[in-house]
């Protein structure tokens, strides 16, 4: 049988329009759009009426960067699939893209099919996956084309993180030259670990262990240097290029000179990098460890570049790289030793909150704020039209968002598997009040009524600012 569900009297936003409008949803999906009082909205229908009045109604949010469950410096990301996506519900986040990984000497199908178990029956959302790619040889080259064609288009390498993710230059010059030919989008950590791991090793010789410590060695010019090092191997391969969790001003420079070229080459920022400084991570007792994540937390200065990026379109995504370690029993794996900390913080439930501050603080307008964490982050990783946007034939992920309501972010009420949260106690303006997804109402004014394994798996298409 047929369900209609109607939206009525909110402030519909989009990445490109601002408009009162009411929103009818058919079976999943996105039937209409039509001004509020007008006479097609007065005679419509429905089984279930939302009343919007004073609200936004905005996409649900697509958060392109998470990490449920990963495998990290012997611990495990504290979020599974269930209750990391149950959390990005309650934040009004419908669709994550997790990375599956693929580990060294193993296949890329024996990763991903890992992947694909862990999630399954466990989403309260729709979910995808990136590729990590932590061992380029000839065979996980052809595998690279058979996974583009299944609908995972992007692969992530690390110049970090030598003897664990680490790619060298050949080895990402060639997965690169693969991408360029089978449409994939190379996603890069950019940080030169091989000169990170040397400045390591002579910071715990010198006694210092501290977590500030770890924001010391990773050092700017060493993030502003490989991605420029990704950017010309990009040039050279004739392929598209994604730089995450950029941190830096000088990183920044890299990718708008780049896009000034006119080259491929996107960009990514987090929450942390826009709200959280080198000051959070030189918190006393160790208490600087629950901000361990790399790239680094930089000094503050570095925030007005990233929000300049976002202005500029020289950075087109805002995702939360949500990696969560407990601060008990994970963090403190590293205790007299920083480079032991697991790295990653947490986030996906806070993203839309946090970002929503930024209109309300005059950074961004709202409009922008739809656009870096909805619309782009669906047209880059091949999911626009379905996600990222309210119009007809969208699946009907929509949230109602209460422009108005006051906050206080906290471990003692955030639903994220993690006893901390790395906002505690910053007051926003601004809270999700419903969200459906894919029609189904999965937080109902405050209140999680949605089901594990309703999310269901969302094979993608190539990036849409390439073939658009
Ligand atoms: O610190 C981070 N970012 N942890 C997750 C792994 C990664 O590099 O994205
Ligand atoms: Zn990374
Ligand atoms: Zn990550």
């Amino acid at each position: 049988m047929s369900t209609r569900t109607l939206i009525r009297g909110g402030l519909v936003i989009t990445a490109a329009d601002e408009t009162h409008a009411d929103v009818l949803i058919e079976d999943g999906r996105i039937a209409a759009l039509a001004a509020h009082g007008s006479e097609q909205a007065a005679s419509w229908t429905a089984d279930r009426i939302i009343d919007a009045t004073d609200k936004y109604v905005i996409p649900g949010g697509v958060d392109a960067h998470t990490h449920m469950e990963l495998p990290f410096g012997g611990t495990f990301a504290s979020d599974t699939f269930e209750t990391g996506t149950r959390a990005a519900a309650w934040g009004g986040t419908t669709t994550i893209v997790d990375f599956a990984v693929q580990s060294q000497g193993r296949s890329l199908r024996e990763g991903l099919d890992a992947w694909y178990a862990k999630a399954d029956g466990q989403c309260a959302i729709d979910y995808a996956f990136h590729m990590i790619l932590s061992d380029v040889n000839d065979g996980t080259l052809k595998e690279m084309d058979r996974l583009v064609e299944e609908g995972i288009t992007s692969f992530k390498l690390f110049m970090a993180y030598p003897g664990v993710f680490y790619s060298d230059d050949g080895q990402i010059l060639r997965a690169m030259q693969r991408a360029a030919g089978n449409g994939g989008l190379i996603m890069m950590h950019a940080e030169n670990g091989i000169a990170i791991d040397v400045l390591v090793e002579q910071a715990l010789q010198r006694g210092e262990t501290d977590p500030r410590y770890h924001g010391e060695v990773r050092k700017v010019l060493l993030e502003a240097e490989a991605t420029h090092r990704a950017i010309q191997l990009a040039r050279v391969a004739g392929a598209p290029l994604y730089v995450v969790h950029v941190s830096a001003e000088e990183a920044v420079a890299e990718l708008a000179a780049a896009r000034d070229k006119g080259l491929p080459v996107f960009g990514e920022t987090c929450p942390q990098y826009l709200f959280l400084s080198t000051d959070n991570l030189a918190e006393p007792d160790f208490a600087g460890a629950k901000y361990v994540c790399s790239t680094p937390l930089r000094p503050r200065e570095h925030q007005a570049a990233l929000w300049r990026g976002l202005r500029t379109d020289d950075l087109q995504v805002v995702s939360t790289d949500h990696c969560p370690f407990c601060f008990v029993g994970q963090k403190e794996l590293g205790r007299g030793d920083f480079s032991k900390i697991p790295n990653g913080l947490p986030g996906v439930e806070n993203r839309m909150d946090l970002l929503h501050q930024a209109v309300v603080d005059g950074h961004i307008s709202r409009r922008r704020w739809i656009d870096i964490a909805c619309a782009a982050p669906a047209r880059m990783f091949g999911l626009y039209g379905k996600k990222g946007t309210l119009a007809p034939g969208a699946d009907a992920d929509v949230v109602i968002y209460d422009p108005t309501a006051e906050q206080t972010l906290s471990a003692e009420t955030h639903h994220m598997n993690v006893d901390y949260s790395a906002s505690e106690g910053k007051r926003v303006r601004g809270q999700v009040e419903t969200v459906l997804s894919r029609g189904e109402v999965v937080v109902d004014q405050r209140k999680f009524t949605g089901l594990a394994g309703h999310g269901v798996y969302t094979p993608r298409g190539t990036c849409q600012y390439l073939n658009d």
